[in-house]
């Protein structure tokens, strides 16, 4: 597996997604943990969740939970795996996704993560999303008291416009942002300038859902025709043509693909093999 930089860390140039393992839809726990394993089998070192990954009132920190239990559980060494969380949105338990971004509630998120995670310090933690109610410098300024108190190793934002990821920049201090995730898959491009505004910085750039989103990523070669056809023509699946053109975009790019089986995966994980000429990739973008 390739590797990429995260701020100071060296992760696998694909991670795992883990909403799938925890939103509605999810397998069982036994499904889970299999497909967790499959991708430590597969050199992934970048595992993607958030405390609000779950779907029942009650249950925040379900996909921490699960996730801190397959690497305990992993009978390799998973020592060298970065866990992203992230802390910022809710979920009341009616199928809705609210948002909280006031420092007392990333506080108390945090100290959840930590538990569920069991950890002394998060691995990497991102605030989640931009909250309207409260000012973005002050859910920023929360993160970096965080960072400071070695609450967290390292600090990413998620759901930022170049705006924020300057302003979050500059609050951080200077090398402090790591990484931004934001939405980018071949049907949600516009978020090419982020892309770009973190490759000129030498941020991470995380694409979420970067297939589509949990069931519409299995379409994709249907939906995108010119991925269909590449892949068919490389004799790979349109999802591994997807992570490898964004992949090509910038050494930045770190896509984070969901998964719920250790098929999904284990073929995602491949996408750094593959390499595209300047002709495919041209004809990807436009
Ligand atoms: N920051 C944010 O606001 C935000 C928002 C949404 C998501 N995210 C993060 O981004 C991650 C990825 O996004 P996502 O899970 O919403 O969508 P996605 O990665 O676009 O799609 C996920 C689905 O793709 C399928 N899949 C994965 N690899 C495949 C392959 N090689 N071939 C065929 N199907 C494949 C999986 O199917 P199976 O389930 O059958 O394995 C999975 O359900 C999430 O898991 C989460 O960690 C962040």
């Amino acid at each position: 597996m390739q590797t990429r930089t995260l701020g100071p860390v060296t992760v696998s140039a694909i991670g795992l997604g883990g909403m799938p393992m925890s939103i509605e839809g999810r397998p069982d726990e036994a499904q889970s943990v299999r497909t967790i394993h499959a991708a430590l089998d597969a050199g992934v070192t970048l595992i993607d969740t958030a405390d609000a990954y779950h779907m029942n009132a009650g249950e925040t920190g379900h996909n921490e939970r699960l996730i801190a239990k397959a690497l305990a559980s992993y009978p390799g060494d998973a020592s060298d795996v970065l866990v992203a969380t992230k802390g910022g949105h809710l979920r009341p338990g009616d199928g809705s996704w609210t948002v909280d971004g006031s420092p007392v509630h990333l506080r108390e998120a945090a100290e959840a993560s930590l538990k569920a995670l069991g950890v002394d310090a998060i691995g990497l933690y991102q605030f989640h999303r931009p909250d309207p109610k409260v000012p973005y410098a002050e859910s920023i300024g929360a993160i970096k008291e965080l960072l400071d108190a070695g609450k967290i190793r390292v600090a990413g934002i998620s759901n930022a416009s170049i705006e924020q990821i300057d302003l979050a920049r500059s609050i951080l201090g200077e090398g402090n942002l790591a990484s931004v995730q934001n939405q980018f898959s071949p049907a949600f491009r516009s978020s090419e300038g982020e892309l770009e505004h973190c490759a000129a910085a030498g941020i991470a750039f995380l694409p979420w859902s970067p297939l589509g989103g949990i069931g519409r990523a299995g379409q994709l070669g249907r939906r995108h025709a010119a991925f269909g056809e590449i892949a068919t023509a490389h004799g790979v699946s349109p999802q591994q043509v997807t992570l490898a053109w964004m992949l090509a975009k910038a050494p930045v790019v770190i896509p984070i693909p969901g998964a719920s089986r250790p098929e999904s995966i284990i073929d995602s994980a491949q996408a750094p093999e593959l390499t595209l000429t300047g002709e495919e990739l041209a004809g990807l973008d436009a």
